[in-house]
């Protein structure tokens, strides 16, 4: 019996889904096989002792695995439990996304699999980098599912996260997020995951010696053992805000240059890897509301509808990393839209999210108004970059949209004011930015498998040439 429980522990799969609520089971479980082995050797002593607190231990990794293999019965669930009862072996052995199968596999078609085993991948009060605004923990939400989801592709397994070989990759590099507040969520996420590869923490500082907060224009922290920095530029538009022409009417208070890029391009155009993200300031309450127009060459166009906008400043953008840009030294990636989940109303009208504890975990999608950026944004990508041009320019596209659509559980809700404040009012709810550790950092996972994935093909071109 020995013999067999240990080899069983050994074929457990790396990364087995177990239900959130499997608290009673493995106890129960451990007691019916310490009662097991007292029978079968009743008289061995300081063996048998030994033999038990090993098989403790071994239990206490195992029974998570178990639990799902005998069919463990919810008292209530039926949706969840299923899905997790049909992924439950987790054993099936799939493509490595790194290998060469790998690049059949389309890694943002698949599943959120529950895995408390290996997840989250850091605590938010262990990381110093992280805005009060995505501590939700600390901020007093209750549930801790939210952190404990991993992405599973359809079709090939991804690496597993390795923070100190990122850095090594990165070493003498410029890695830099440029976008809205989202893509600063993405950001500080990053930090969090790196620096806990890093023992010496005073040897991760931002350059200026700037705090983070939501305000600055820019912040670059820079990972010294490895000579590289991890920089964020807010530019919620990624095409220039400024001043209006002279003589334009009064209303016009700022205009957006649709054909020009944000001035801080000139700071980030020769990073090693770029990470853009834009969407959530495409709209009527973050332009004209507050007196900001659309301008093209030195005309205002008052008229200009939104989404038009929106068009030409991604042509603009797609223009810019055709032309400006070196693309034997850059890498660029462009993040797709992160959907919102308020409901019953918006930010400001009381839309909310809190109570949400559990992501969607059918493969349909909720269809949502918010998609009209993600529409747009194929849209243009498909008629100004087509795709055998794709490859030439070094752009990938992390398309986060869909999956993260399931997370309706990922959001601050109504902790995101600090520990010190405590929650919100139920009628102001965060249902756009992201709780940390969350959904950002499997963006983040997905990016480094996209990084290794492109050394590995440039690496296997290079050997094609040379021979
Ligand atoms: C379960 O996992 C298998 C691969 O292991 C996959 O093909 C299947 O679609 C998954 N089913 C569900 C409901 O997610
Ligand atoms: C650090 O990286 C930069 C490139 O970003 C490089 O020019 C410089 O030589 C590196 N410094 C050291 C000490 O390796
Ligand atoms: C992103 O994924 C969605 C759905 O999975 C797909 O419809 C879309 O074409 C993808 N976009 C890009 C640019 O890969």
């Amino acid at each position: 019996m020995k013999v067999s429980l240990m080899s069983n522990t050994n074929i457990r799969p790396l990364q087995s889904p177990t239900p959130p609520t499997s608290q009673a089971p493995p106890i129960s479980e451990i007691y019916k096989r310490l009662k097991r082995l007292r029978l079968l050797e009743p008289s061995v002593g300081v063996l048998g002792f030994l033999t038990m607190t090993l098989l403790i231990i071994c239990c206490f990794f195992y029974s998570d695995y178990k639990a799902i293999a005998r069919g463990f019965k919810f008292s209530d669930q039926s949706k969840l439990f299923l899905w997790l009862q049909k992924n439950g072996s987790g054993e099936v052995r799939m493509a490595n996304f790194l290998g060469e199968e790998g690049s059949r596999c389309d890694m943002f078609e698949g599943d959120w699999v529950w895995d408390e085993m290996n997840y989250p991948l850091y605590q938010s009060r262990d990381c110093r980098f992280l805005d009060d605004g995505f501590r939700c923990n600390e901020n007093g939400r209750p549930d801790s599912f939210y952190t404990k989801w991993r992405w599973q592709p359809k079709n090939c397994n991804l690496p597993r996260f390795n923070a100190k070989l990122m850095l090594e990759k990165l070493r003498d590099k410029r890695l830099v997020f440029v976008g809205d507040s989202i893509g600063r969520n993405q950001w500080e996420s990053l930090l969090c995951m790196l620096s806990s590869a890093v023992p010496n923490a005073n040897s991760i500082y931002e350059v200026n010696g700037n705090p983070i907060t939501k305000h600055k224009g820019f912040l670059v922290y820079r990972f010294k053992e490895f000579n590289c920095t991890v920089e964020y530029y807010r530019a919620p538009f990624l095409v220039l805000q400024s001043r209006p022409p002279a003589g334009s009417l009064e209303k016009v208070k700022t205009t957006l240059k649709l054909d020009q890029m944000d001035w801080t391009s000139v700071k980030w155009r020769e990073a090693d890897i770029l990470i853009f993200n834009t969407g959530h300031w495409w709209n009527y309450e973050k332009t004209t509301r507050g007196g900001c127009y659309f301008q093209e060459g030195l005309e205002v166009k008052l008229e200009m509808s939104i989404e038009q906008a929106y068009r030409r400043a991604l042509e603009t953008i797609f223009h810019w990393i055709c032309n400006d840009v070196d693309e034997t030294k850059t890498q660029i990636f462009l993040r797709t839209f992160a959907p919102v989940h308020f409901r019953g109303g918006d930010w400001k009208n009381g839309g909310s999210c809190h109570l949400e504890t559990l992501p969607e975990l059918g493969s349909s999608l909720l269809p949502s108004e918010t998609w009209i950026q993600f529409e747009i944004f194929n849209d243009v990508l498909s008629s100004s970059l087509p795709s055998s041009q794709l490859g030439a320019i070094n752009l990938q596209v992390l398309n986060v949209t869909a999956m993260s659509s399931r997370r309706k559980d990922g959001h601050p809700s109504i902790y995101y004011l600090g520990p010190k404040v405590g929650p919100s009012s139920l009628h102001r709810q965060d249902c756009s930015h992201w709780c940390l550790p969350g959904v950002p950092d499997t963006w983040n996972e997905l990016l480094y498998a996209m990084l290794l994935r492109h050394e590995y093909e440039t690496d296997n071109h290079l050997l094609e040439k040379s021979k």
